[in-house]
C-alpha cells in the first residue's frame, strides 16, 4: 500500500461519512470503487477495515450499488480477508458487509454470487460472537426472503439445524434474524416447510411464541400461520408438538398485530385441517378466541375471523355437530357479535356476517342442519362414535 493511498483514506471517509444520502453514485462514478476494494487487501487492517465499511455502506445502498460492487470483484476480495485469525472487531465489519451484499431485491443478487458467497456465511454461523452470528443471520433471513428457488440454495447448505438452534439464544438480536430466517423458509413450499420441521423447528416455536418480546410472538405466530398453511401432515405436527395452546394464548393475549398473525394461523389451520384437527383447535379454546376479537377496527381482520369461523361450522356441518356449535358460538358471546356486524359499513363484512346468520342460525338454516345431520350420520360415522369423538 502506497502512503499516499493510506493518507488519503481517513479523509475519504470522513467525506464519506458526511455524504449526504444518494450521492453514493459519485463514488461509483469517480473509481473509487476499485480503489476501495483494493484497499481491502491492505496489510494494514484498520486500512482494510475502513474499506470494508465503506463498501459495506456503498452495498446496502441498494441493488444497483450491490450489484456494481460484485462486478468489480467485491466478494473474492472480501473473502480473502475472511481468515480464522482475522481480529473479532474486523470480522464483525466484514459480515455486516457480506450481509449487505446478500440484501435488497428486484433484482436479488445473482444466483453465482450468492453461492460464492454462502459457505462463508454458514461457516460465520457458527462463529461464537453474538455481532457476527447476528449479521451472517441477517444475510440468510435476506437470501430466504425470496422465491423457492432462492429458499433452496440456503436449504441445500444443510444450515436448517444452525438455525433453530439460534433460535433458542438469550440475545434478541441472534433470535430475530433467525426467526425471521425460519419464518421465511416455512413460507416456501411443503417440502421446505418440512425440512424445517425436520430439523425441530416445531420445539423451538413456543417458548417465542411466549417470548417476553411482541415483536418475538408476533414473528413466532407468522411462521406458525405459514405451517398452519400446509398439507394436513403438517397441521397434525402442530398439535403433536403442542403449538395450540400457546397460540390459542396469544389471540387471547397478544399484541395486536400478533393477534392478526395468530388469527391467520387459525384460518389457515382451519381450511385445510382434517375435521378431527378442527375439532382439537376448537377444544384449545381457538374459536371463543376468535369471536372475542370480533370487534377490532381493522376490516380486513374480521373478514379473516369470519372466514375462519365459516371453516369451524363447515367441519360441524360434516360431524352433524352444527346445532351444538350455534350453542357454544352464543354461549360465548358470539351471536350478538356476528349480528352485530351486519351493520358494517364494509359490504364484505356484512355480507360474510350475513351468510353466517342465514345458514346457521335463522329457521331455515336449523332446517337445514338437520337434514345434513340424517346424511352424515347415515353414511359416515355412527352418531354415538361421532358423540364420543367429537364434542364442540
Ligand atoms: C493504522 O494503524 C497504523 C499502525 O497502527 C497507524 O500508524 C495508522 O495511522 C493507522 N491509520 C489509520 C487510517 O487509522
Ligand atoms: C467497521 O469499521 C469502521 C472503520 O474502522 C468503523 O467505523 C465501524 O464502526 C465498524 N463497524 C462495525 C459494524 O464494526
Ligand atoms: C396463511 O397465512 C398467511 C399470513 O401469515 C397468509 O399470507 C397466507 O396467504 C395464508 N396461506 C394460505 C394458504 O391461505
Ligand atoms: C372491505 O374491506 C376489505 C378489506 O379491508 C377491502 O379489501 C374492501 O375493499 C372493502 N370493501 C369496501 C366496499 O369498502
Amino acid at each position: 500500500m502506497t502512503p499516499h493511498c493510506s493518507s488519503r483514506l481517513p479523509g475519504l471517509s470522513l467525506m464519506w461519512h458526511l455524504a449526504p444520502p444518494g450521492t453514493h453514485s459519485r463514488w461509483l462514478n469517480t473509481g473509487a470503487v476499485p480503489a476501495f476494494i483494493a484497499l481491502l487487501a491492505s496489510p494494514m487492517l484498520n486500512i482494510s477495515e475502513q474499506a470494508v465499511w465503506a463498501l459495506g455502506n456503498i452495498a446496502g445502498d441498494g441493488p444497483s450499488y450491490r450489484d456494481a460492487l460484485i462486478d468489480c470483484g467485491i466478494i473474492p476480495a472480501l473473502l480473502a480477508r475472511l481468515t480464522p485469525d482475522a481480529p473479532v472487531g474486523y470480522l464483525r465489519n466484514l459480515t455486516w458487509t457480506l450481509s449487505n451484499l446478500c440484501r435488497n431485491k428486484n433484482p436479488f443478487p445473482r444466483f453465482s454470487a450468492v453461492q460464492q458467497m454462502l459457505p462463508s456465511i454458514i461457516q460465520l454461523l457458527h462463529h461464537g460472537d453474538k455481532s457476527i452470528l447476528s449479521d451472517a443471520c441477517w444475510a440468510i433471513s435476506y437470501l430466504t426472503d425470496g422465491p423457492n428457488e432462492r429458499i433452496d440454495v440456503v436449504i441445500k447448505t444443510g444450515i436448517l439445524p444452525r438455525l433453530v438452534e439460534l433460535l433458542g439464544f438469550e440475545e434478541l438480536s441472534v433470535v430475530t434474524p433467525a426467526l425471521r430466517s425460519i419464518g421465511n423458509i416455512v413460507s416456501g413450499s411443503d417440502l421446505q416447510t418440512q425440512a424445517a420441521i425436520d430439523a425441530g423447528v416445531l420445539s423451538a416455536l413456543p417458548q417465542l411464541m411466549r417470548h417476553a418480546k411482541s415483536s418475538v410472538q408476533k414473528e413466532a405466530a407468522w411462521a406458525v400461520s405459514n405451517i398452519a398453511a400446509g398439507p394436513c401432515q403438517q397441521i397434525q405436527q402442530l398439535i403433536t408438538c403442542g403449538l395450540l395452546p400457546p397460540l390459542v394464548d396469544l389471540l387471547r393475549n397478544g399484541d395486536f398485530k400478533t393477534q392478526r398473525e395468530a388469527i391467520w394461523a387459525v384460518t389457515n389451520y382451519t381450511s385445510g385441517g382434517t375435521v378431527d384437527q378442527v375439532v382439537n383447535l376448537v377444544k384449545c379454546g381457538a374459536l371463543e378466541a376468535i369471536l372475542g376479537l370480533l370487534q377490532v377496527k381493522d376490516t380486513k381482520t374480521v373478514l379473516v375471523i369470519l372466514d375462519a369461523i365459516n371453516n369451524i361450522f363447515l367441519a360441524a356441518e360434516k360431524l352433524g355437530e352444527v346445532e351444538k356449535l350455534c350453542l357454544l358460538v352464543e354461549e360465548v358471546g358470539g351471536l350478538d357479535r356476528i349480528e352485530f356486524l351486519q351493520n358494517h359499513e364494509n359490504n364484505s363484512v356484512y355480507r360474510a356476517a350475513q351468510a353466517l346468520i342465514d345458514k346457521y342460525f335463522s329457521e331455515d338454516g336449523e332446517d337445514q342442519c338437520l337434514a345434513t345431520e340424517a346424511t352424515d350420520t347415515n353414511f359416515v360415522f355412527g352418531a354415538s362414535d361421532v358423540q364420543k369423538r367429537f364434542d364442540f
